[in-house]
């Protein structure tokens, strides 16, 4: 049985007043964390699905403010099967009940990246990026989407961290960031949302970045762990290098998934899922969401959206037409269902070791940066107003900046290699229709320049 039919049932099961007036949604099971695992009540929970974002991010619109664009797409991730999509933007100006109801009535959950183009952190200056603008409009993404019984999870970074070792200072924002999250999150009485971060699959520093955002107090902890793995294309699970990357987080304590697995290789037969459900993986690792649902010019989709590419991508609304990979993913979802059971999960999973400063890792053992002054009435005010996804942007908003940078170690410069490089956040904005991952690295650090012009 797929499992978005499962869900389904679970949720009718649950369904509040789901008249045809749809004066209230669907309810689902909220999203829970216990041990390494993932839980929808006390079933264990596997992310089965998609990266989904219209139009990449250079076009940066937010594909579930538009009924348009969602409801089109809803059922063919119903085709699919699939009970998770990540956003990578969203406007915190804007409605989502339809979409986000939509979702709902498909057994589907949304897991959101908080920040977008114009409003995240700057891998190079982190610190004058981590202000009170830049926390406004986290702050009023989590107000936007904390009410849907279906938005699984916040991710407070994308790939921040990434080749260099002058980068990975970065890790001490954005993990502050996460913290803020959790924080903002309870004084404003929500649910329990999960917060994690979704890193770049950099060998130098993946494991440090890993421990690094589970280690200290539990308020600083992340909820789960998350990275963009682009190692597997058409191939199997000890050739991928797979086997070795469960050992390496064999005693991991959060719960782990890849938030993107993707190949450009459009031969994709998503054997992946094979071993993402196997239990070669499943005592370690939750899931994986394939990178990803539309085709965009850097090449990965199984949707193409007619005229999607066209004018910056501003208009997804064109006629969807299924490409053959999408029948592949199709069938392997059906094939490799979600395993029953536990898994084995790690019932006992704790806090990680900060990791020492190391000629790849900066960050040593300094103390998290506290949050600038000026969010702190969020706590007890809510963020208002969020500035959307085409305000002045609050990377430059400097003056704005955290009064304190916890305690410092020196930058080195040691360059990072081997790095398999998410074109998601590499692109944040570009073009990625460049396959190589340095390229890939400079078109992020120029597009960032570019947004620092803009935002100015
Ligand atoms: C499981 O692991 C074994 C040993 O590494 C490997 O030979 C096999 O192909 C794996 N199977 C899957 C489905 O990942
Ligand atoms: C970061 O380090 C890399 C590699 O050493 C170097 O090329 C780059 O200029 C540095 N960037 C900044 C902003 O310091």
């Amino acid at each position: 049985m797929r499992t978005a039919a499962l869900l389904s049932a679970v949720a009718a099961a649950t369904a509040v007043n789901a008249g045809p007036t749809r004066a209230r949604a669907t309810e689902l099971e909220p999203i829970t964390v216990k041990g390494n695992a993932f839980f929808q009540g006390d079933k264990r929970f596997y992310v089965r699905g998609v990266d989904y974002q219209p139009g990449g991010a250079a076009a940066n619109i937010d594909p579930l403010a538009d009924t348009k664009i969602c409801l089109p797409d809803i059922e063919k991730f119903k085709k699919l099967g699939i009970n998770v999509i990540r956003v990578y933007s969203t406007d915190n100006s804007k409605d989502h009940d339809e979409c986000m109801n939509a979702l709902a009535d498909a057994g589907i959950y949304a897991v959101l990246d908080a920040n977008n183009p114009l409003y995240s952190l700057h891998r190079y200056e982190p610190h004058g990026s981590y202000n009170t603008p830049y926390l406004q409009s986290v702050f009023a993404t989590i107000d936007a989407f904390a009410k849907y019984s279906n938005t699984m999870a916040f991710f407070s970074g994308n790939e921040v961290v990434h080749d260099f070792k002058n980068t990975t200072l970065a890790a001490k924002y954005t993990k502050a960031t996460d913290r803020d999250m959790r924080r903002y999150i309870k004084a404003r009485n929500y649910r329990k949302i999960l917060v994690g971060y979704s890193a770049a699959d950099v060998k130098d520093n993946i494991m440090e970045t890993a421990t690094y955002f589970n280690c200290g107090s539990d308020e600083e902890r992340s909820d789960f762990f998350a990275f963009n793995d682009y190692s597997w294309c058409t191939s199997d699970f000890v050739t991928a290098g797979w086997d070795k990357k469960v050992e390496a987080f064999r005693d991991y304590g959060l719960p782990l998934f890849l938030s993107e697995y993707g190949c450009n290789k459009n031969e994709r037969n998503f054997r992946e899922l094979e071993s993402l459900m196997h239990s070669n993986m499943t005592s370690v690792y939750s899931g994986g969401l394939m990178y990803e649902y539309t085709m965009e010019r850097n090449d990965f989709g199984i949707v193409e959206i007619k005229g999607g590419q066209e004018n910056g991508g501003k208009d997804q609304t064109g006629d969807r037409k299924e490409l053959d990979e999408f029948a592949a993913f199709a069938e392997a979802m059906e094939k490799y269902p979600a395993p029953t059971g536990d898994a084995g999960y790690n019932k006992n999973a704790k806090a990680s070791e900060c990791p020492a400063e190391t000629d790849h890792w900066a960050v040593g053992t300094s103390t998290l940066p506290d949050i600038p002054e000026g969010a702190l009435k969020f706590f007890d005010e809510g963020a208002g107003k969020g500035p959307g996804l085409n305000g002045p942007g609050s990377q430059w908003a400097v003056d704005q900046a955290s009064t304190s940078e916890g305690s410092d170690t020196s930058s080195g410069t040691t360059d990072g290699d081997d790095t398999e490089t998410s074109p998601n956040a590499a692109m944040r904005g570009t073009i990625p229709s460049l396959d190589t991952a340095p390229f890939l690295v400079s078109g992020a650090v120029l597009l960032f320049t570019v947004l620092g012009a803009v935002a100015l």
